[in-house]
């Protein structure tokens, strides 16, 4: 490539000569010298990509100018463009690329009409789309929420859920992180959440209906307390921990909904897109007045690995703070017991076996025992379902098997015993007889179901 070529092929430059031509198009009748001279320029730019690739996938992340999923050394302020991606397909012809820079000089986008790629299509645009990053995901709301989780949730689990939507809410419209009620959910999560058998038996089950930011947020938090006390965190050091956990994927706010909901495997832009979240949570975090440092931190280094790998790429051997790395193990558990558009959830027991298999090289191998040491999916109390559509309370956990409590059954108001069944027991051929599929919330009393583990005990 000549040294004139290789500067027309500089994505940085195509953009720019891009927002150029949308200007002069706007200005000077079609046609005009300077408007032709501009698009031959941008034209041959992109010629020169598609001469050895099928497309030129130019996008501005942050501030970054991408090709095809790269990032290059170039930030940018947009160049006054009203899209963040411009992606070109081969066979473009350059009356396309003026047709695109014409409606973009022209047209108001609204973004609940038509959509814009169909209102280029009626253009003769065929080799060429333009996108908008949505800037942040603005679908928190409960009520937006089509699988939101039918079940009676404990009150002071749904409390929180409700303050976590409404910090994610506000983060999300007003680009402002409401610090107060970060504190708010962080003592709530600490001094009630994790002390409601309820709430930790519904956080650690799997969970049937999509698992948003915020309620995974909430929920990774509540995890990564547990581990904290297993392993003996002082009492100033869990409210660090704990923030920092409610908050460590907020960077995900800042990638398009559409991607971060994406079903099956993302493509090599898409991955890069959506593993600069650490990197645009730490970045949000670090403005944000009255968050302890540690919060950023672990926004930063939650995918990052036990031996110093992952991502983002701090660094080779780079080891991540005990936060993180306690952080990185409630994260894992959480997303696979949670369920996905293109997912169904992993149980318990298989998600604790996929811990171990990570323990030692992305996990730390003392924080998963700890995790799971300190885990008890039915405590004692708890009111559960059974597959045989059974209602007990558990009465007894099994040491050797903690996914199959021995249950006191009762009738469906709570008020009368039927007898005891323990469901580790298994028949002839090794298969359980029943186990627990669900945790119930009820409106009977705690003193009630208190009653049933007594009287059995
Ligand atoms: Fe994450």
């Amino acid at each position: 490539m000549t040294d004139r070529n290789a500067a027309l092929a500089d994505p940085d430059r195509i953009l720019k000569g891009f927002s150029a031509l949308v200007t002069l198009t706007g200005i000077y009748p079609s046609g005009h010298p300077l408007v032709r001279e501009k698009l031959r320029e941008v034209h041959d730019g992109l010629q020169h990509h598609l001469k050895s690739q099928p497309s030129v996938e130019l996008d501005v992340i942050r501030g970054v100018v991408h090709l095809n999923g790269i990032a290059s050394d170039t930030r940018t302020d947009g160049y006054g463009l009203s899209i963040d991606s411009l992606h070109v397909h081969a066979g473009v012809r350059a009356e396309e690329i003026g047709t695109v820079a014409d409606f973009l000089s022209r047209a108001k986008i609204d973004p609940q009409g038509e959509p814009v790629r169909a209102q280029l299509a009626r253009r003769g645009v065929e080799h060429v789309s333009v996108g908008r990053l949505v800037p942040l995901d603005t679908r928190w709301r409960s009520r937006q929420w089509p699988d939101r989780p039918e079940q009676i949730l404990d009150p002071d689990y749904e409390e929180s859920l409700a303050l976590a939507q409404h910090a994610f809410d506000q983060l999300s419209s007003d680009r402002v992180l409401d610090i107060r009620a970060v504190g708010d959910l962080v003592r709530l999560l600490m001094f009630r959440v994790v002390a409601s058998h309820a709430a930790l038996a519904q956080i650690l089950t799997v969970k049937q209906y999509e698992n948003l930011t915020y309620v995974h947020s909430v929920n990774v938090a509540v995890l990564s307390l547990l581990i904290g006390r297993q392993i003996g965190l002082d009492e100033e050091t869990l409210p660090v921990l704990v923030e920092a956990a409610v908050l460590h994927d907020v960077g995900k706010t800042r990638i398009p909904l559409d991607l971060v909901k994406k079903p099956g495997a993302l493509d090599k832009r898409e991955r890069k897109m959506m593993e600069a979240h650490p990197v645009l949570g730490a970045e949000l975090l670090m403005q944000v007045d009255g968050l302890r440092p540690a919060t950023a931190l672990v926004a930063l280094e939650h995918h990052r690995t036990v031996l110093g790998g992952g991502y983002p790429d701090i660094g080779d051997g780079v080891i991540p703070h005990v936060l993180s790395q306690i952080v990185s193990v409630a994260d894992i558990y959480e997303a696979v017991t949670g369920a996905r558009s293109y997912q169904v959830p992993t149980p318990p027991e298989r998600a604790c076996l996929l811990l171990a298999r990570l323990a030692g090289t992305k996990l730390n191998a003392s924080l998963v025992k700890a995790f799971v040491s300190a885990i008890s999916f039915f405590p004692i109390g708890s009111l559960v379902r059974t597959s045989r559509e059974e209602l007990g309370v558990v009465i007894r956990t099994n040491p050797h098997d903690p996914l199959h409590p021995v249950l006191q059954l009762v009738d469906e108001q709570v008020r009368c015993a039927l007898g005891q069944v323990d469901t580790a027991i298994r028949s002839e051929d090794g298969a359980y007889d029943r186990h627990v599929v669900e945790t119930v919330a009820s409106a009977v009393s705690a003193p009630d179901i208190a009653r049933f583990v007594s009287s059995a005990a």
